[in-house]
């Protein structure tokens, strides 16, 4: 119950465990194909616009900047926590020119908030994460980035831990540049980065614009399309492994799993509003839930493991100790929810009755 990697449902785990095929077999090429189109399905997109390549969240974030945005542009980024921040310094390791909308609340940033910050500058683009996995916070990227589009500005939006549980809807045109990883809502092994470039965007993929080889996306347009050209060799087995988690959401249907995280969101605000312990988000994300404890999280963590063999998370950085994370993503189903919560209940009660 981290907020990823995800438990793997048993077909997944027997498409890992499949025989070695090279990445130059018709076998691989088919399913490759295949994978791509499925990919698009979760993305809705279409299938020329997606790249997968062995990586995880943060070779989408890294290829994206350091392929679109690497040559001094202009660059506003939303950062509501953790990874928003980690998207915001990689496009200043690549040269971009980047101001930092803050917003600290728990709440997503606004539409006005954004205009004005885009009227303050000739940006390039916005980067924005859709699902905060740090503190829970999920921004409303679909108005955003209407408004960013509406100004001519590039939208690059992480998915990594909303794409298969919270809505995004890439055909609606509003996104340019967004990226998801195999091990969150996807319910796949870590190892891919999935990615869907807008056709606004796919003119300036052109190999060597930038100074870097892999992540580079210029590089890989061509292998999209044709696999059996070469440029590296990719993780196989996870490759075989999210063909299958993919199917599996299609089998499920995209609104169906939607509805599902929502569901589990719900269980795990009903469950502060209960018990008073406190959510750090206000605008909350369906698939992962920060909890303020104070300073007890490792001692939290440790009693849901030990007495209900259940693993959650702390929190990320500075706020380590005071925040227990909870991922209700990817197969969770109500009665895995419902065992948690119970089991952080009682950690927390047993917690507090212990000895300083
Ligand atoms: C929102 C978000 N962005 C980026 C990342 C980085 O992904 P990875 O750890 O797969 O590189 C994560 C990882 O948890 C994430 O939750």
């Amino acid at each position: 119950m981290i907020p990823g990697p995800t438990n793997l449902d048993r077909s997944v785990l027997e498409a890992l465990a499949l025989p070695a095929i090279g990445h130059t077999s018709r076998e691989f090429y088919d399913e490759f194909g295949e994978l791509l189109a499925l990919a698009a399905n979760a993305f809705m997109a279409k299938r020329e616009q997606m790249v997968v390549i062995t990586g995880s969240g943060t070779f989408g974030m890294e290829s994206g900047i350091a392929t679109f945005l690497g040559n001094g542009e202009k660059v506003l980024a939303i950062i509501n926590g953790y990874f928003g921040e980690r998207f915001a310094q990689i496009a200043e390791i690549y040269g971009s020119k980047v101001k930092r909308l803050t917003v600290r609340d728990g709440r997503s940033a606004s539409e006005d908030e954004l205009a004005r910050a885009l009227s303050e500058d000739d940006f390039k683009a916005v980067l924005m994460v859709h699902s905060e996995t740090s503190n829970g916070v999920l921004n409303d990227v679909s108005a955003l980035a209407r408004t960013a589009k509406e100004r001519g500005v590039y939208t690059f939006v992480d998915a990594v831990s909303s794409l298969g549980g919270v809505k995004l809807d890439f055909g609606s045109g509003l996104y340019d540049f967004v990226f998801a990883s195999s091990q969150k809502c996807l319910a796949a092994p870590p190892g891919a980065a999935l990615i869907a470039i807008s056709d606004e965007l796919r003119p300036l993929m052109k190999p060597g614009r930038v100074r870097s080889y892999y992540f580079d996306l210029g590089r890989w347009a061509d292998i999209m399309g044709d696999p059996k050209i070469y440029l590296t060799t990719p993780a196989i087995p996870n490759f075989r492994a999210l063909r299958v988690a993919l199917m599996n959401l299609m089998d499920e249907g995209r609104e169906r799993r939607w509805e599902r995280h929502s569901m589990l969101g719900r269980a795990a605000w009903r469950f502060s509003e209960d018990t008073g312990v406190r959510l750090m988000a206000v605008d909350r994300s369906p698939t992962v839930s920060a909890f303020y404890v104070g300073s007890r999280a490792p001692a939290i963590k440790e009693r849901i493991l030990k007495d209900h063999n259940i693993l959650v998370a702390t929190g990320i950085g500075q706020e380590r100790d005071s925040i227990i994370r909870i991922g209700h993503l990817g197969l969770t189903d109500v009665h895995l929810m419902d065992e948690t919560l119970i089991a952080f209940s009682e950690a927390l009660r047993s917690v507090a009755a212990a000895p300083a």
